[in-house]
Formats: structure tokens, sequence, C-alpha cells
């Protein structure tokens, strides 16, 4: 690959795709270090490139190269409407978390509906801070008190980061740190109407995690003890302190583990529950009430 502004970006996009296999990629990586967005970036395709937007694109492109995941080494990813930072500090957000949203977001819309104060909301584990985000601002403005929560500083720092660039209402989403409720201020128990959350869930010792996945993404953000249960165990067993009568508790779940979160969420005393499928009919949502 030349980057000497001898090479124009029409060109230098083909020899990207060739060197990736990848034509959206490379399109995708090019976009990026030429800091133009896709509209742009076709009307400048016969222009040259500059030497500084070369080196950019050289080291994404090696970094890709080496096996890093396409959404870090781009530092962004989209998750529903929202274009967010990521890094190797948070899990990459997936397309099956935006179905988690999407229950969570019907389910707080029909609860609006009844009540006439403000929803009080938090994602557990959040990571990036994708689903409660997504949710904070996709609600009506103003209309919920959304608290993000990790154990990771370094992820609150992404979360923090995605946060200030959406321009929600002050004060309408907080973060805090801690393990899983004990993040919260306590004399907010039996005030959440809702508790989502897509904690780790992988077995310590699952031989089908891909190698990409275990050797970039933040293993506290994967593993979740022998059986891949421990948080839910957890989340499941405290959220009936935290959650209002009739609240809901809203779980990304593995694929294989619709039974046993199923057998939890009844041991725990909850009502309703359901566990419901991904784009590849595959469990992947649990949902249940609060008696
Ligand atoms: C599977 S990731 C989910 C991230 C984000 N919510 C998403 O859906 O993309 C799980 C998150 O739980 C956090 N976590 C792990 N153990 C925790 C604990 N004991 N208390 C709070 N958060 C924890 C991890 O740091 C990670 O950000």
């Amino acid at each position: 690959m030349n980057s000497d502004e001898t090479i124009s970006w029409g060109e230098l996009l083909e020899a990207t795709a060739i060197d990736l296999g990848n034509e959206q990629e490379a399109r995708w990586l090019c976009e990026h270090a030429s800091g133009l967005d896709r509209t742009e970036f076709d009307l400048a395709l016969s222009d040259l490139v500059s030497e500084r937007c070369g080196l950019a694109l050289q080291k994404l492109v090696g970094r890709r190269l080496a096996g890093e995941p396409l959404q870090y080494v781009m530092s962004r990813w989209a998750f529903r409407h929202l274009d967010v930072l990521v890094d190797q500090r948070v899990l990459i957000p997936r397309p099956e978390t935006e179905l988690v949203v999407q229950v969570a977001i019907d389910l707080m819309r029909d609860a609006q509906q009844k009540i006439d104060r403000k929803l009080r909301i938090t994602d557990l584990g959040t990571g990036s801070g994708v689903i409660g985000l997504a949710i904070a601002s996709e609600l009506p403005l103003a209309s919920a008190e959304v608290w993000l929560t990790d154990l990771s500083d370094d992820a609150l720092d992404v979360a923090r980061a995605n946060l200030a660039g959406l321009g929600l209402v002050d004060g309408d989403v907080r973060i805090a740190q801690g393990d899983w409720f004990s993040a919260l201020p306590s004399e907010l128990k039996n005030s959440f109407d809702l508790v989502v959350s897509n904690p780790p869930y992988i077995a310590l010792y699952d031989p089908n995690i891909e190698s990409i996945v275990r050797n970039y993404e933040p293993h506290l953000a994967l593993f979740a003890g022998s059986d891949g249960l421990d948080a839910y165990r957890q989340i499941i067993s405290q959220a009936g302190q935290w959650l209002v009568s009739g609240g809901w508790l809203v779980l990304e779940i593995g694929h294989e583990q619709g039974a046993e979160i199923h057998t939890l969420l009844n041991e725990n005393n909850f009502r309703d529950i359901e566990i419901r499928e991904d784009y590849s009919q595959r469990d992947r949502i649990a949902l249940a009430r609060k008696n």
C-alpha cells in the first residue's frame, strides 16, 4: 500500500480491499482514516491521499491484519441508532443485545401508560453503556432516570464518554461503580421499574469460545464461573430487593441457558417468566416480573 501523495483514495481503497480480502471493511477503514463520511468519501475518490491519512490507514489495516476485531480498530460501532465509542476496555456490542433493548423499551412504554412519575431503570454491567443509553435516548425526553453500573472503572470511562456524546437531559443518566446492585444507593431499594442486564455468561473453560473473543475482549465481560451462571445467580437473587412490585427484570442470556434461567427466576419468586429467542431462533432474552 502506497501513501506518498501519489495515489488517489479510489486506488487506495482498491488496494486495501485486496490486502484485507474484504471490500466493506476496506471501505470503512478508508472512510475512518480520511475523516470523511460515506457521502464525502464518494466525492473524494479521485483526490490524492495525504501522507498523514495514508499512514493512519496503514496502522488501521496492520491492526486488522494482526487479528484485532474491526470494531476496536475503528474505535466505534453502531448500536440501534447510536454511534458509540468502543475499545478493548469494553465488550463489543452485539446485534442480539439490540433485541434486549427493544424488549425493555416496549415494557417501559407500557409501564409509562400506567404511572404518572418518572421511570427508574438500571442497566447492570453497562460496559460501553449501550443498553442503558439506548433506552434513555429512545424513551421520551426526561421520562426516565437511568442508572448505568459496572464493576470496571475502565468500562465506566467508556460509558461516560458515550453519555457525553448524546446530549441527554442532565441527571437523567447516572453512572455508578460497584459489584452488581451494590453500586446503587441503598435508598433506591424497591424503586426500580426495570433492571436490565447483559452480564457475562460464558463458562470459564468453554472450549467453543472463538479466539478473537478470548484474545481481545475483556475477560470480566465474558466469563462467569465454571458454568457461566454466576452473574445470573447474583442478579436474580437480589433483583427482588430493588424492583417495585410488578417491576421487570430483563436479561440477555446464552442460547443454551434458557431452562436454567427459567428455573432460577422461578426459585426466586418471579412471575410472568418468559424466555424469548433472537434472530437465529435461539433462546436469548429472559424476562420476568417481581411479584
Ligand atoms: C457481557 S458485558 C455487557 C456489556 C454491555 N452491557 C453490552 O451489552 O454490550 C458484561 C459487563 O458486566 C460487567 N461486570 C462483570 N462483573 C461485574 C460485577 N460483578 N458487577 C458489575 N458489573 C460487572 C463487565 O465489566 C462488563 O462490562
